[in-house]
């Protein structure tokens, strides 16, 4: 009989909940009538199947033991405790078998049970399992509940998140059209400016000003932009990538003929081609920006097929920085050299990681003041299962 009346459903019982299965009908009764002096409350089944309708039905869905004969007909201990774990994991299992079953007990064990006992058994024996038993099923509970509560804060923080680049992508929209205005009003007032004077000088960082803003709404678009839209995923090789990104930057006007390239084999992943272009575009870069004052700029790529996931490298011989920095600079508009020795916005790096971490993998920076940087990504191989 399940143990509840209509009084305790309203306030949860606080006595540990047992179902008890054995279908020796006087072994059961006497176990049951022990426990229940004890201080358990106990659902008593004469079969494996009674306990599963109690489950299934939910007057058992809140215990916390299940101990139960492994020997039964119809539905045995080990068909019990699989149903049961598929349907209440949480529910803790004891096994009470005779000396001829220890095996079976034992394989029991492995697959999830708790423990076991040897019938006939004494309280004296049993209580301490049970004991532990309730222990681990305490903290089975409370590891349910952090686990939710990391569920529900890790959903709070992507809802907050998805927010804030809503929020940069209206800000920079609505601020794109004025600050062009701004740049375009202050080119139109040029001629009316005579000379070399105070007033040219202050029109000429106006116009500066303005054009630095006007790349830094563009780049948080693109950063907004990155936040969503479905990823275009296919089997890309990196080297295809890799060298079209070289091509264009060697075309730049601004293109240095010193820098030295060393690319080598590049795996294939699994990725969307578009966004990895934009990536490698930030990567080498960032390479031949903080790498242009030496005397020979040496960019290295290489790359490593692994099991699963491949690793890619862009390495350079530039400035370097700190590396106790190395995380900082994955973040929004974090910038460790000034805008005076290189221009940028801050924002490079961090959509580098949100595409890489889109695709399931990873990025890490490496580095020395003065010598040089190696970013490093992990990122799925193309034989990687489609998420
Ligand atoms: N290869 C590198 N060598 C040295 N420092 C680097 C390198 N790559 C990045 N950094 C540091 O990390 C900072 C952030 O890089 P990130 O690419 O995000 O911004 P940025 O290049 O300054 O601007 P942009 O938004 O135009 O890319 C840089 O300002 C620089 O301080
Ligand atoms: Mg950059």
């Amino acid at each position: 009989m399940p143990p509840e009346t209509a009084a305790q459903l309203a306030t949860p019982d606080p006595r540990p909940g047992v179902i008890v299965v054995d279908d020796e009908v006087a072994h059961l009764q006497a176990l049951t009538d022990r426990l229940r002096t004890d201080g358990y409350r106990v659902w008593a089944c004469g079969a494996a199947e009674q306990a599963l309708a109690l489950l299934a039905d939910g007057q058992a869905a809140d215990a916390d033991l299940l101990l139960t004969d492994l020997r039964m007909p119809g539905i045995d201990g080990m068909g019990l405790l699989e149903q049961v774990r598929l349907s209440h994991p949480e529910i803790v299992a004891v096994l009470m078998t005779g000396h001829a079953s220890i095996e079976s007990a034992v394989a029991a064990l492995q697959s999830g049970a708790f423990d076991y006992v040897v019938k006939p058994f004494r309280m004296a024996t049993i209580r301490p399992v049970l004991a532990r038993a309730l222990e681990t099923r305490r903290l089975r509970r409370q590891a349910a509940v952090l686990q939710r509560s990391l569920a529900d804060r890790q959903a709070r923080l992507e809802a907050a998140n998805r927010e804030l680049d809503a929020f940069a992508g209206r800000v920079a929209h609505d601020l794109r059209a004025p600050i062009h205005h701004m740049v375009g009003y202050a080119e139109l007032l040029q001629p009316f400016v005579e000379g070399d004077g105070e007033a040219r000088h202050y029109l000429t960082r106006l116009t500066e000003a303005g054009l630095r803003a006007e790349q830094i709404v563009e780049d948080l678009l693109r950063f907004a932009r990155l936040a969503d839209g479905p990823l275009q995923r296919a089997p890309v090789p990196l080297q295809r990538v890799v060298s079209s990104v070289c091509a264009a930057m060697a075309a730049q006007p601004a293109g240095n003929a010193r820098v030295q390239w060393r690319v080598g084999d590049l795996p294939v992943v699994l990725g969307d081609e578009s966004l990895l272009g934009i990536v490698f575009t930030n990567l080498i870069s960032n390479a031949l920006k903080f790498s242009a004052r030496r005397e020979t700029p040496l960019i290295e790529i290489g790359g490593a097929a692994g099991e699963g996931m491949c690793t890619v490298w862009v390495r350079d011989n530039g400035v370097g920085f700190d590396p106790a920095q190395a995380q900082r600079l994955f973040a929004a508009f974090e910038r460790l050299h000034t805008q005076r020795e290189f221009p940028g916005t801050g924002l490079g790096l961090c959509n580098v990681r949100r595409i890489v971490e889109r695709h399931g993998g990873s990025i890490r920076a490496a580095a020395q003041p003065g010598q040089g940087a190696c970013f490093t990504l992990e990122l799925p191989g193309a034989a990687s299962p489609l998420p």
